[in-house]
């Protein structure tokens, strides 16, 4: 009897472990996570960082682990002989315990000079006048992303300029709504929590246009692990034309009114503006904003494609993707879901 509680957990294990790679399949291409393919200044620093701690430790690790081996096969007991004396026990080496104790203090030193460098030049490089300003702020479990200089808000994906020389660097300001989290994104720059009442700041500067995908990397609450980030970078001119288009009004697009007033009839304006949407609506942050919704890729900051499919059925109950998001199911009868879904879709 008491091992059937145990069964189901493996069971659950097995299946949340088969069930990985559907869940990466689902999302867009283009996802790399590797700390070794930088493709910004402060990820590419990081990863010499990393490769010289490596090749430090693995110096150590084959000289500690080669000594070892050596020991043991130099001084095996021959086969055939038993033999019960001790061997001879040598008490104290002055040469030994000063080169113990001041080669690790060196190669300590060290590795602190080279970090607190890159920390340094990461962490100093002040921003040129023109360059983007971002302001993200944590929540469980989403990205709230903001663009001071444009009016711009948005969600779970950063739109930034990204050119080859590097010259189009995005300035970020971290800052947490609730409890800490943690901003990484591999490719791009090293993890800078995100704090409440406090902020931190990064900065990225993609070589590539592309998606640069990246996590949470705190944890922070049951959803953690679905805190998914991606930064989409863009040439300046795409970069410009997706400004313009984040910066109109959803009142703008056909067929608004209707959609909007069904959307206001519901509880969903408690929690997400939609810039145009009247009083009711504006200033709520407790969701994100929805906008421009379907310009983005994912649902529930990056656990579903944003497809019309995936859009009914998050609206309908989001705690099958993403089970204790704080979006409740709100029940809607098929006639108000249709009608919802059918107005988030004009959202672009
Ligand atoms: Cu936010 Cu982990």
């Amino acid at each position: 009897m008491a091992l059937e509680p145990r069964m189901r957990s493996l069971t659950l294990l097995v299946s949340a472990l088969l069930a990985l790679p559907a869940v990466a399949a689902e999302l867009p291409e283009n996802h790399i996570t590797n700390i070794f393919k930088p493709l910004a200044t402060p990820a590419e620093s990081e990863k010499s960082i990393a490769l010289l701690v490596f090749a430090i430790t693995g110096f150590i690790f084959v000289g500690v682990a080669g000594l070892i081996a050596y020991t043991i096969w130099r001084y095996r007991q021959p086969s055939g002989v038993h033999q019960h004396e001790e061997p001879p026990q040598v008490y104290g080496s002055n040469q030994i315990e000063v080169a113990w104790t001041v080669l690790p203090i060196l190669i300590v030193f060290v590795l602190i000079g080279v970090s607190a460098r890159v920390i340094a030049a990461v962490e100093n490089a002040s921003p040129p006048a023109a360059a983007l300003k971002v302001t993200i702020i944590g929540h469980q479990w989403w990205w709230e992303v903001l663009y001071p200089d444009y009016g711009i808000i948005t969600a779970n994906e950063i739109h930034v300029p990204a050119t080859p020389d590097g010259k189009n660097a995005t300035y970020l300001q971290l800052q947490s709504a609730d409890v800490i989290h943690s901003f990484w994104l591999p490719q791009l720059s090293g993890k800078t929590d995100l704090i409440p009442n406090r902020t931190n700041f990064m900065w990225i500067d993609p070589r590539e246009p592309g998606i640069y995908v990246g996590n949470c990397a705190e944890y922070c609450g049951t959803q953690h692990a679905n805190m998914l980030l991606r930064v989409v970078g863009q040439d300046p001119k795409s970069f410009k034309a997706w400004t313009i288009e984040q910066q109109r009004r959803a009142v703008d697009s056909p067929n608004a009114a209707e959609g909007g007033a069904v959307f206001q009839s519901l509880a969903c304006v408690n929690c997400h503006n939609i810039s145009g949407l009247g009083q009711a609506s504006s200033g709520s942050k407790f969701g994100p904003d929805l906008t421009h919704l379907m310009l983005r890729q994912t649902l529930g900051s990056g656990v579903l494609k944003n497809t019309p499919e995936n859009l009914r059925a998050w609206v309908n109950d989001p705690q099958v993707a993403k089970p204790g998001c704080l979006m409740p199911s709100m029940k809607l009868t098929p006639d108000e879901l249709t009608k919802v879904v059918a107005y988030l879709e004009t959202l672009k």
